[in-house]
């Protein structure tokens, strides 16, 4: 069965959305971030502070290539997997992406006590993000096969998801 994975910037809620999916289609859940720090052995800020934001990238390439040869899974991507072109090839055809459409106020809110998103450790944070929201939104709309909004609670999200997943197929 086709993977289900999801997109989209940083706090929409493709962790927690994909929990709840995972629990509806008896898919397996994996979390991309988590799979790469089990695989480095360090956590994202710690790879970003060793071997930058480049040698980050080339963990998460290797982590989309291994996890789209996988069945059944539910993916939570990171918010920039989907910002290269050669992830969105990995998955594209093959499996099911999703992107979950939150508001940048919601994120923002979402994200005030953030402490775990080295791209968000910046002074001017606010700015930061609007930037790369503003960027970052058409990519992830030109890499989904279906796009869902991810205001509401994570469950109903889930619910969602499934219905615009069976309604593409
Ligand atoms: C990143 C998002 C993070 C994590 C890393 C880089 C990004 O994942 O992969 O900090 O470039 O947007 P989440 O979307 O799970 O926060």
């Amino acid at each position: 069965m086709d993977n289900i994975v999801l997109c989209g910037f940083m706090g929409c809620g493709k962790s927690t959305v994909g929990k709840n999916l995972a629990r509806k289609t008896g898919k397996k859940f994996i979390d991309m971030d988590s799979y790469i720090e089990k695989k480095a052995g360090m956590t994202v800020t710690e790879i970003f502070d060793k071997f930058g934001e480049k040698g980050f990238r080339e963990m998460e390439h290797e982590a989309c290539k291994e996890l789209s040869n996988m069945k059944d899974l539910v993916i939570a991507s990171g918010g920039g997997a989907f910002t290269f072109k050669r992830n969105v090839e990995v998955f594209k055809g093959k499996d099911i992406i999703v992107l979950l459409d939150v508001p940048v106020e919601t994120i923002k809110y979402r994200l005030r006590h953030d402490k775990t998103r080295p791209l968000l450790q910046k002074p001017d944070r606010d700015r930061v993000m609007q930037e790369l929201y503003r960027s970052r939104m058409p990519v992830y709309r030109s890499a989904a096969d279906v796009v869902v909004s991810g205001k509401n609670t994570p469950l109903s999200t889930a619910f969602a998801v499934l219905e615009a997943v069976n309604s593409i197929k």
